[in-house]
Formats: structure tokens, C-alpha cells, sequence
């Protein structure tokens, strides 16, 4: 009998608040056929709530100083050192640099919280209520060097409901997002094999 094992891509996830897309990651990195598994984790907020995964689950991380100047250099050593070839923003709320994207070479995917290439940016909720949209959902995408833009992996969207504000709308987007990240990393391994 012959065992294939996957070779899980090792990833970082990055994040700046509550995380609970890098816990819907770790814990979909647990499936043995999951194609990830999360290695590092990066923060610009050294009070984001998402730490405690990183501690609970005993995943090493780092805090940057986004104040600094070479914040970008201590991230690529810190991808070299964990041998990271995937990165994973989840809510990071920080624009990285070309010189770091073409540093890093190998991929770099987001999630954001519309319909891309609708509402990039922040607030993206209260503008999405605000224009009374029908439609809304989130968008897992490649990252380029301009804000929420880069080649789209995977869209998913719901209706908007009359009654819904703010916070409904966060927990229906959220909802959608921790599936359709687990998916978009499924897709992306079927189809290029990261
Ligand atoms: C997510 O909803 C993500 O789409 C959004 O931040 C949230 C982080 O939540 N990202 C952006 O707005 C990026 N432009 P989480 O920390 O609970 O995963």
C-alpha cells in the first residue's frame, strides 16, 4: 500500500484585531487534507485580540512596529526563518509595500469584507447601508500594490435584508468569509497548486 501525504503549504496569517478568521483558518488547517497549515502569525497591534490563537495553539508570532523603518525587513526574516510560502491577510488593516511584494515572490492573498471591485477600502459596511445596496458579501483575492485589488480568486455574496444594520451585516459577511477562505485556498491548491 502507498500513502500520499500532503505536503501542506506552511502559511502566515496576518492580522490587526479579533481574528476570527485566522481561528476559522486553524482550525480548517486541522483537516489532514487541508492544503495549509499555519505557522506564523503577524500582527501591527500588539493588543489584537487574534493573538490569543497564536498563544492558545501554540503557533509562534510576531509584533511589529509599523513606526519603525525596517518593520517590512523583520517580517521577510521571519518568513525566511519559518520557511513560509504563503500569506494569508486576514484583516490586516496595513498596505504592504511593492519592495515587499516582490521580495516575498510567492503569493499573497486577502479577504475583504464586498463585492470587489466595490467598496474597497475601510468602513466598508457603513458605506455598503449607506448606498443601499442590495447585494452584498466578501471576495478572497490575489494582493497587487494598490489597495483590494488584484486578481479575484473567489466571490460569494448574500441579499441584503431591509432590517439589517451594521452589526447583521458583519455577521452574515463574517459568516460567508470563513467559508469562502477555506474554499479560495482549496481552489487555489486544485488549480496551480499554490
Ligand atoms: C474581516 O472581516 C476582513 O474582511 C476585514 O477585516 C475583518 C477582520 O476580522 N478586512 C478588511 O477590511 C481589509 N480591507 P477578523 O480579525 O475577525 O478576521
Amino acid at each position: 500500500i502507498k500513502f500520499f501525504e500532503m505536503v501542506k503549504k506552511k502559511t502566515c496569517v496576518f492580522i490587526s484585531g479579533k481574528g476570527s478568521n485566522l481561528r476559522s483558518l486553524i482550525k480548517f488547517s486541522r483537516n489532514y487534507n487541508f492544503p495549509i497549515s499555519v505557522n506564523l502569525i503577524v500582527t501591527n497591534n500588539r493588543n489584537a485580540k487574534g493573538l490569543n490563537y497564536a498563544k492558545i495553539n501554540s503557533i509562534p508570532y510576531l509584533i511589529i512596529d509599523v513606526k519603525k523603518r525596517n518593520y517590512e525587513l523583520k517580517i521577510l526574516n521571519a518568513l525566511k526563518k519559518n520557511k513560509i510560502s504563503l500569506i494569508c491577510l486576514a484583516g490586516f488593516m496595513k498596505i504592504l509595500s511593492k519592495k515587499f511584494i516582490s521580495e516575498f515572490r510567492k503569493k499573497i492573498i486577502n479577504i475583504h469584507p464586498s463585492l470587489l471591485p466595490k467598496f474597497k477600502g475601510l468602513n466598508t459596511y457603513e458605506r455598503i447601508l449607506k448606498k443601499k445596496e442590495k447585494r452584498s458579501g466578501c471576495t478572497v483575492h490575489y494582493i497587487d500594490e494598490k489597495l483590494d485589488n488584484g486578481k479575484i480568486i473567489l466571490q460569494k455574496f448574500f441579499f441584503i435584508q431591509d432590517r439589517y444594520g451594521i452589526n447583521e451585516l458583519k455577521e452574515k459577511t463574517q459568516n460567508l468569509e470563513y467559508k469562502s477562505f477555506s474554499e479560495a485556498l482549496i481552489k487555489i491548491y486544485r488549480y496551480t497548486n499554490f
